[in-house]
């Protein structure tokens, strides 16, 4: 029975990587929305696609949330001659800090034996403060680590949930409404149709940087989720490799 299951869950794969044009989708079973372990499938093939990438001097950046944070129980440590860095894809987020970019950096560097580098930023910041961060010889530094990063591994989130957790004001809430945001990766807000609507004004890697990516690892999970992967996935780059859910999946497949 569970040979079949897995047959069905692969099948469903191909449908979502031919839908979003992707190189490559998992499906793991469950319902992650329903039953919080389901976290630990996704982070265990997201960290097994990951390791069975990464060859020789490596950049990696990652992003902040649940469900890059699941791929840490299974990575491994590495040949020191690999020399791989993993780069905080963008400076802090707000008070989650178990969940937040820099964490997860300095945590995946510890279970792979690699190197990190981290960025702490407040998440908002003035255009003042923005332009004068951009002179910073810490902040040049993370810029030429994500012109270079060779892969990233990342969230999607749902617009909406994003903003309440990085506690946006009413106004920065009524205006990405009025924009009709729906997804968000990287601080990048996106609409439905792909484009992007907003963007939080942090340090952080660029969208033309990921699509410069070798590899791209997208984690996500929970029907509630679906919308925002339809959005983002107008825009991903086609060198993604997707790990999500089975109840995600089977909606996707159902509108499709
Ligand atoms: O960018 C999107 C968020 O990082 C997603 O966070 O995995 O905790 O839902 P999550």
């Amino acid at each position: 029975a569970l040979v079949y299951e897995w047959s069905g869950l692969t099948q469903l794969a191909k449908l979502l990587e031919k839908r979003f044009g992707l190189q490559h989708v998992i499906v793991v079973p469950g319902d992650y929305n329903d039953d919080e372990t389901v976290l630990t499938l996704l982070g265990k093939e997201a960290a097994h696609q990951f390791l069975s990438n990464i060859i020789g001097e490596q950049v990696v950046a990652v992003t902040g949330g649940k469900s890059v944070a699941s791929l840490a129980q299974f990575l491994q440590p590495i040949d020191a001659k690999q020399n791989v860095t993993f780069v905080a894809a963008r400076g802090g987020i707000g008070h989650e800090m178990q969940m937040q970019a820099n964490t997860l950096a300095a945590t995946f560097a510890m279970q792979m034996n690699a190197q990190h580098r981290t960025l702490f930023l407040p998440e908002h910041l003035s255009e003042q403060a923005y332009q004068a961060m951009l002179k910073e010889p810490m902040v040049i530094e993370m810029m030429a680590y994500y012109d270079r990063a060779d892969c990233v591994i990342h969230g999607i989130g749902s617009a909406e949930e994003m903003a309440v957790r990085r506690n946006s004001s009413p106004e920065d809430l009524r205006i990405l409404e009025e924009k009709g945001a729906i997804s968000e990766a990287f601080g990048y807000y996106f609409n439905a149709e792909g484009a992007i609507v907003h963007r939080i004004r942090t340090i952080g890697i660029q969208l033309e940087q990921v699509e410069q990516c070798k590899h791209v690892i997208a984690v996500a999970a929970g029907k509630q989720k679906v919308n925002a992967m339809l959005s983002y996935f107008k825009v991903a780059p086609k060198q993604t490799i997707f790990i999500t859910d089975e109840a995600a999946a089977k909606e996707i497949a159902e509108r499709y």
